[in-house]
């Protein structure tokens, strides 16, 4: 089968820091991200994969890898949570480039939709496809016509890993807001870094990981921030990134103990989770 190039240089490429941090782990911690199709579908690209392995064996490297892992873990955490309660609502991957959490969680009864832009819809439908109750969607976030696919008559949990960093904040409350309009009672979840991070991050995650033609913005100081945004955000709420699902604090060695601790304290990188108010009855 012929591999799938990755463009340089493109928001696409981001897909692939994620998906191979999640390999990367499977490999260093077997025991705690244990993740075949990771493998699987990397195995299908054609990328530069030697270079980005050379990066992420470095200690900091590494501690990236942990961090996307660890995302993983948290948000397929909260959607299972969600569809304890809501079997059979809409479980939407925002920016989902070749994430496969749908497949993860799948209780016979949801349904999956997977949105990212149409470069990306296109190779994760050659080499994904779509299951039973699985549909994909070719379409910026930012054009809000996705909404019209998305069946949320029975819940809806949206979440995203990684993506609002290339939004500006200003379109991250444009979606938000009409995501509350739109699907009343629904979850979104997502990661989110305060200011010192996000600046972090452009100077050198993406900058060590080679991508240069890619801005990353939006932040939150906190959840505070968020609850003024809109009176259809019923509750907002944060939990610890890399700690607050299950710690690793043990796990790992002293270095990365030390860049959790910066994390939460310094960088607070977090899991947001805002409700939207309910159909008034
Ligand atoms: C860092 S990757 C994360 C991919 C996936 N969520 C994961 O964890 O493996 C960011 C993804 O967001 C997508 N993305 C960025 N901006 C987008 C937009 N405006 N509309 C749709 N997708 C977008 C990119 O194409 C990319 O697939």
């Amino acid at each position: 089968m012929e591999k799938h190039h990755i463009e340089k240089n493109t928001v696409q490429e981001t897909l692939i820091i994620p998906l191979y941090g999640r390999k990367v782990c499977a490999d260093h911690y077997p025991e705690l991200f244990e993740d075949k199709e990771a493998e699987r579908i990397c195995g299908m690209l054609d990328y530069d994969f030697a270079s980005k392995r050379k990066l992420m064996e470095s200690p900091a490297g590494l501690f990236g890898a942990l961090e996307v892992a660890q995302r993983h873990y948290d948000l397929l955490w909260e959607i299972r949570n969600y569809l304890f309660d809501h079997p059979q609502a809409a479980v939407v991957n925002l920016g989902c480039g070749l994430d496969d959490s749908f497949n993860k969680v799948d209780n016979g009864h949801c349904h999956g939709y997977n949105i990212d832009l149409p470069e990306v819809i296109a190779i994760r439908n050659e080499l994904l496809g779509t299951k039973e109750r699985e549909t994909n969607i070719a379409c910026d976030l930012n054009d809000f016509s996705w909404m019209d696919h998305v069946d949320g008559s029975k819940g809806a949990i949206f979440f995203a890993a990684g993506v609002f960093y290339y939004f500006r904040k200003e379109d991250v409350r444009r979606l938000f807001i009409t995501m509350a309009e739109r699907f009343p009672g629904a979850v979104v979840v997502f990661d989110c870094c305060n200011d010192r991070g996000a600046r972090m991050m452009r100077k050198t995650w993406l900058k060590e990981a080679g991508i240069s033609g890619v801005e990353a913005y939006f932040s939150l100081e906190d959840e505070n921030e968020l609850k003024t945004w809109n009176d259809r955000f019923m509750k907002v709420s944060t939990r610890s990134y890399m700690r607050g699902y299950r710690d690793i604090y043990s796990n790992v060695n002293l270095f990365h103990k030390l860049m959790m601790v910066f994390c939460d304290r310094l960088v607070r990188m977090k899991i947001y989770k805002i409700v939207f108010k309910g159909e008034e009855r």
